[in-house]
């Protein structure tokens, strides 16, 4: 099935699940929108590929051939909203593969302010560009700009990296690639308990993990959040269906001893209306400090988005346990890997590697 081949509205109003038939080809993404576009195989095909590149890059020359394979391409990054470490983490990931990178951060300074519209700024940058990656509070322009893209001459690929409070795909890869990882040596993310702790119904990286997490057998999943912040009924009703064992309430503490990952996030007040949503919220019901720390398995990790405010206590940094700064560093591998994908170079990379060039398996 190809973008190409449906018109507008009869993909706008398919659902997510069903949009993600459109958005791959063989396994391999053509645009990352949403996280219902990647299946079990593809997560672990993207995390393997992640740590294949991460060994490369050891060696100089690793890294050297690394950036010599995209070298002839260039990325836009369209952020017209606020972002340091995903808009650097993306920057990197280009740089690990040598593409040439623009950027438009202030949306003041571009021609929307002439009263051009987003869609024709978007389709402008493509004319520059062999990738766009793009950061907007409006829930759908990634899509809209993939489908009025792949309808054109210049098919180039749109990375969603945070739209609106809908959904972050990069941002939920590098998580369960960062689970994976935690969990490696205890029989992967199956079978785990797994917490979140926060704002879970404007926390759009929350949204997107949860759906990814949908492929793991036997989970436990706890949402502990204040009653008005809780997680939505349509994430919920999701994760029903693939079985997994789900509690909701509004006590960490209950629920940190049996976790084997608690991931905490901030409150998102930046969505709040006039009334001030957030100001009533008693964050230290929703905070791990030293105090927490105690009832802890020694196995659990605990992970966060970041940026963080008080919802983790600067001390809880040094414990082993703390896995978010490690988090941030996968972030760039599994955003260079997915580049990598896009342009269709991962198979090279495992023949360098010395592994035999597999694609994604495709999901059952
Ligand atoms: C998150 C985001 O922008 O959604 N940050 C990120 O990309 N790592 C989380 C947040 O802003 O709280």
């Amino acid at each position: 099935m190809k973008l190409r081949e449906i018109d507008w509205e009869t993909f706008h109003a398919l659902d997510a699940e069903a949009k993600g038939a459109y958005l791959m080809r063989e396994s391999r993404p053509e645009h990352v929108l949403y996280a219902q576009q990647f299946g079990r195989a593809e997560l672990e095909y993207i995390g393997d590929l992640a740590t294949t590149i991460r060994r490369i890059s050891k060696s100089r020359d690793g890294r050297l051939y690394l950036g010599r394979l995209l070298e002839d391409r260039r990325a836009m990054l369209y952020f017209s909203q606020p972002s340091s470490r995903t808009f650097l983490s993306f920057t990197a990931a280009c740089e690990i593969l040598g593409l040439a990178i623009g950027e438009v951060r202030d949306t003041a300074t571009s021609s929307e302010i002439k009263g051009e519209s987003r869609e024709d700024s978007v389709r402008t940058f493509s004319s520059y560009f062999d990738l766009i990656v793009m950061r907007t509070k409006q829930k759908g322009l990634a899509e809209r700009m993939a489908w009025v893209l792949s309808n054109s001459e210049r098919p180039v690929p749109i990375i969603n990296a945070g739209s609106g409070a809908d959904q972050h795909p990069t941002q939920a890869l590098l998580d369960v690639y960062t689970l994976q990882r935690s969990f490696e040596e205890t029989g992967g993310i199956d079978g785990k308990h797994i917490v979140f702790c926060g704002d879970l119904a404007r926390g759009r990286t929350v949204r997107s993990l949860v759906l990814l997490l949908r492929h793991y057998r036997d989970l436990h999943i706890s949402f502990i959040a204040p009653d008005e912040f809780q997680i939505g009924e349509d994430i919920l009703s999701a994760l029903r269906e693939s079985g997994a064992n789900v509690s909701l309430g509004d006590r960490l503490r209950d629920v940190l001893p049996s976790a084997d990952a608690v991931y905490m996030t901030r409150i998102q007040d930046e969505w709040d209306t006039a009334a001030g949503e957030s100001k009533s919220i008693s964050l230290e019901d929703y905070a791990i400090t030293e105090e927490e720390l105690a009832f802890l398995k020694p196995s659990c990790v605990i992970l966060h988005p970041l940026p963080r405010r008080a919802e983790i206590a600067p001390e809880v940094d040094r414990d082993s346990r703390a896995v978010y700064w490690r988090q941030v560093r996968n972030g760039m591998w599994v955003r260079t890997a997915l580049i990598a994908m896009l342009f269709g170079v991962d198979g090279e990379i495992q023949s360098y590697s010395g592994k035999v060039p597999h694609g994604p398996a495709p999901s059952a």
